[in-house]
């Protein structure tokens, strides 16, 4: 492949610093898929559509296949895998304790998001508000009552910070 199409990309994943060289083509996904070794982050439609591939993204919530590696460039990321340690997540224990995935394939993305909507100052912390701020996430196995109540559960017990 031509030099030309290569680009040096720094960034901050899960807190450690990465430095690889990227085709401009490539997506961020495919990246810290397929470079950074990071499989949380799934792949469902590919088009920005499902929000399976949610990271967050300098805080905020962002389609990683719809981004390409290079417009991450000196930004800090973070993936399902940067959440929490050893089950420590209130997030994600809520998400067990409501039972709130079947398959499992969008809940990283549901939970990225989430974590982005309740760190969003002025949250709307009701169902609806839920509802909206997950609205680009789908969950092909409808669990979408308990992740809501997942969320909620979340929000109460204070904000679902570790
Ligand atoms: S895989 Fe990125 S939105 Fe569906
Ligand atoms: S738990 Fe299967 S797609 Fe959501």
């Amino acid at each position: 492949m031509s030099g030309k199409w290569k680009r040096q990309v720094s960034f901050t994943v899960n807190g450690a610093s990465q430095s690889l060289e990227a085709d401009v083509r490539d997506t961020l996904l495919d990246t810290l898929r397929d470079r950074v070794g990071l499989t949380g982050p799934k792949k469902g439609c590919d088009e920005g559509v499902c929000g399976a591939c949610s990271i967050l993204l300098d805080g905020r919530a962002v389609c990683s296949c719809s981004m390409l590696a290079v417009e991450a460039h000196g930004s800090n990321v973070v993936t399902i895998e940067g959440l929490g340690k050893d089950g420590e997540d209130r997030l994600q224990l809520s998400f067990i304790a409501h039972d709130a995935m079947q398959c499992g394939f969008c809940t990283p993305g549901q939970i990225i998001a989430a974590r982005s909507f309740l760190d969003s100052p002025g949250a709307d912390l009701t169902a609806e508000g839920i509802k909206n701020a997950l609205s680009g996430n789908i969950c092909r196995c409808g669990c979408y009552a308990n992740i809501i109540e997942a969320v909620l559960a979340a929000a109460r017990s204070g904000g679902g910070e570790p």
